[in-house]
């Protein structure tokens, strides 16, 4: 299963995905590509670090969505990676038609909250003010519904009376690090 990552940040998430890979933990799935649409983002570096192919993807013009000229760009050079599947590692752009058509079903996406509650931007502030003692992680198919496509699995945990955002945020991070290489490890192999 040959998977491209696109991500806008530092990419931590990236990285356990290529750190469950070189352990034998990622299925059959093989990252080929990353892509970010940020030239100065931290998840470019891992390209050199794990010998994969990590470049810079030019969304413009719009800065939050992926759309006209961007879109299409994106689209050529997913498809020339001949992808299966596409994780959204932190990507901070939605995604629309006719990029959700092109790849129907072979994109997933991270999101930092135990979806339907806190979809959106922030999504661990959002539940840190709300005052939730139960938080978490959340991994889902990409659907035009932002934050809103099938479920494929989440992770929990719990916040404590002393947590900080910046602690329960760390809980959270180390919660998807877990649950993102397992998700697709598991898609890999599905119908094996
Ligand atoms: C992750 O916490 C992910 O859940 C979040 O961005 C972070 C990326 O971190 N994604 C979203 O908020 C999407 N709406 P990383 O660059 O270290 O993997």
């Amino acid at each position: 299963m040959r998977v491209v990552i696109l991500g806008s940040g530092r990419g931590s998430n990236a990285e356990a995905i290529l750190l469950a890979q070189q352990a034998g933990k990622l299925g059959r799935a093989r990252v080929v590509q990353i892509f970010s649409d940020k030239p100065d983002a931290g998840i470019l570096a891992l390209g050199p670090r794990f010998g994969v192919p990590a470049s810079f993807l030019d969304a413009a013009p719009y800065k939050t969505k992926l759309d006209g000229a961007g879109e299409q760009h994106y689209i050529a050079a997913i498809e020339a990676c001949r992808a299966d599947l596409i994780v959204l590692a932190g990507f901070m752009r939605v995604l629309k038609m006719p990029f959700l058509a092109h790849f129907e079903g072979r994109i997933i996406n991270l999101h930092p909250s135990l979806l339907p509650s806190f979809p959106g931007l922030d999504g661990i502030g959002q539940a840190f003010r709300r005052g939730v003692k139960i938080a978490g992680c959340t991994v889902h198919q990409v659907t035009l519904e932002v934050d809103g496509g099938p479920i494929l699995d989440q992770a929990a945990v719990r916040v404590e009376d002393g947590d900080t955002l910046e602690s329960l945020a760390q809980k959270i991070h180390a919660a998807e690090h877990a649950l993102l290489p397992a998700v697709i490890a598991r898609l890999s192999e599905r119908g094996a």
